[in-house]
């Protein structure tokens, strides 16, 4: 087996592995199924992202057949688990499970992340590929909740700004949505319109003498919801948390989508509790020392 960096002309190939099938199925079905990986055009924009970001994906190829699939980005912005590179997809083909292919996926990885200056290797694993992960040595070092809310207008209405492509947050930290690093996602949001996807909403909010920004996204347009990321200050208290799931509640009301959902720190469960949101399920976050 062979391990090499991603290449454009390898797209397809990806795309086939994480989602058999996917050119038989509609544009919103693939992605609804499969995310990114479900579509080649949505793919080459999303890995244009994660280089932009500051990632890298390698693939492994056995018998020039290609059987997997990792990438690795850095997160070098303030998060409440501090520095570390986000093992953000490790995909072997099912056929070729079980037979050592995601060990070395995610052992390169690690040796990239190593080289962009990285101690810790973090992921949220799904529930089914816990046990490969904490196979490989990684242990539990946080938790979050992924919560939704009904949208409804906020008694109070805050100023709000469009904020554009150059406005990343770089001084603040992720309130909520922290799914990948903060860099990754805010590349995310700019030109889903050109690959099909429908377009986001990102907005400032000033509350007092504190700034919010807010990112809302509809997943696929089959989605019944809005997805919220949100940045605010580093230490923003419980109160200011609860003003910015408000906001979020609010705006996904004035754009007409019945629900919000977002992934939280369990620390800041209650402050979007108290906006109407409730827990869907909960995740964790893993981490191995590299
Ligand atoms: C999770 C996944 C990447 C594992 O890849 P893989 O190539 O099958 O894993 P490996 O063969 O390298 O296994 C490494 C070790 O983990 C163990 N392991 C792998 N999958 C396991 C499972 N489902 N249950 C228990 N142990 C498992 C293996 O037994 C092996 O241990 P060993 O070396 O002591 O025998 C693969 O199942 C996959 O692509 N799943 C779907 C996508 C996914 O869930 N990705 C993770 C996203 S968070």
């Amino acid at each position: 087996m062979e391990i090499t960096e991603f290449r454009r002309e390898l797209i397809e190939d990806i795309v086939s592995i994480h989602c058999p099938g996917w050119r038989d199925m509609t544009l919103d079905l693939r992605i609804g199924k499969c995310g990114y990986w479900g579509d080649p055009r949505v793919l080459e924009w999303y890995m244009e992202a994660l280089y932009a970001a500051g990632g890298k994906a390698v693939v492994a190829l056995s018998d020039g057949r290609m059987v997997g699939e990792a990438e690795v980005v850095p997160e070098r912005f303030l998060t409440p688990v501090g520095e570390h590179a986000y093992l953000q997809m490790v995909w072997v083909k099912e056929e070729a499970r079980r037979t050592g292919v995601g060990r070395e996926l995610v052992s390169r990885c690690a040796e990239i992340a190593r080289d962009m200056g990285m101690r810790h290797l973090d992921t949220i694993p799904t529930q089914e590929a816990m046990p490969f992960f904490k196979n490989l040595g990684f242990r539990e070092i946080d938790s979050q909740v992924l919560m939704e809310a009904p949208a409804r207008p906020a008694p109070e209405q805050p100023k709000l700004e469009e904020a554009t492509r150059d406005e990343f947050p770089a001084a603040a930290q992720m309130i909520a949505g922290q799914t990948r690093p903060s860099s990754l996602l805010w590349e995310l949001l700019w030109d889903r319109e050109s690959v099909g996807l429908p377009p986001p909403k990102v907005v400032k909010v000033r509350v007092g003498l504190w700034q919010l920004l807010l990112a809302m996204f509809r997943p696929t347009r089959e989605d019944d919801h809005l997805y919220a990321l949100m940045w605010g200050p580093k230490r923003a208290s419980l109160g200011q948390i609860f003003d910015s799931a408000e906001m979020a509640v609010t705006l996904a009301h004035d754009m007409g989508v019945p629900k919000v959902r977002t992934q939280t720190w369990c620390k800041y469960r209650a402050a979007f509790e108290a906006a109407g949101f409730e827990p869907l399920s909960r995740y964790k976050w893993m981490r191995k020392e590299i």
